[in-house]
């Protein structure tokens, strides 16, 4: 084999090996730790607008629930953290959520991807994710 063929299929070898420990995540793809942070605060902008929705945040610590928010949607999205709020069920169980109401937050999380340019299959892998969460949270 001529030096250079076994220099191109050692640069093939190192790019694949590159590409392998560079595996993009969802959390990459929603632009890591800025993207997520930035989802969040249009999410909360979404809700604080919503007039059937904003009631039951009105005695809640929007600091603690930016952060908890941002570090859920981190951990789902296998980006570089850990769910340190309380569970779903613990948090939402008392507050007689119903389907549409559900429905209606996950409408607004969707509008605070396509604000911030996130496309629709990756906004759909990030809700694909959350859903396995709805019957804790929906309790009428
Ligand atoms: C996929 C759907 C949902 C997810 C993933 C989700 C996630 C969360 C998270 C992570 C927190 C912070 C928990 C903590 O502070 O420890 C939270 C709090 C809260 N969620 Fe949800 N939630 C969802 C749907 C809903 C819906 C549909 C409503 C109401 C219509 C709602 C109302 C609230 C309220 C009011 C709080 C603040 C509780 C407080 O003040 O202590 N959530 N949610």
């Amino acid at each position: 084999m001529t030096i250079i063929i076994k220099q191109m299929l050692a640069v093939a070898a190192l790019s694949a090996m590159v590409s392998f420990a560079q595996a993009d995540t969802l959390y990459d793809d929603l632009g890591g730790q800025q993207g997520v942070a930035n989802i969040v605060d249009d999410y909360i902008t979404e809700i604080s607008f919503d007039k059937n929705i904003y009631p039951f945040f009105k005695n809640t610590d929007i600091e603690r629930l930016r952060t908890k928010l941002q570090e859920q949607f981190c951990m789902v999205s296998n980006g570089p953290c850990e769910y340190t709020g309380d569970t779903m069920e613990a948090v939402h169980a008392g507050m007689q959520i119903d389907k549409s109401q559900f429905n209606r937050v996950v409408e607004l999380l969707q509008n605070a991807m396509t604000s911030q340019g996130v496309s629709y299959a990756d906004q759909n892998r990030l809700i694909q994710r959350l859903a396995p969460m709805r019957p804790a949270i929906i309790h009428r």
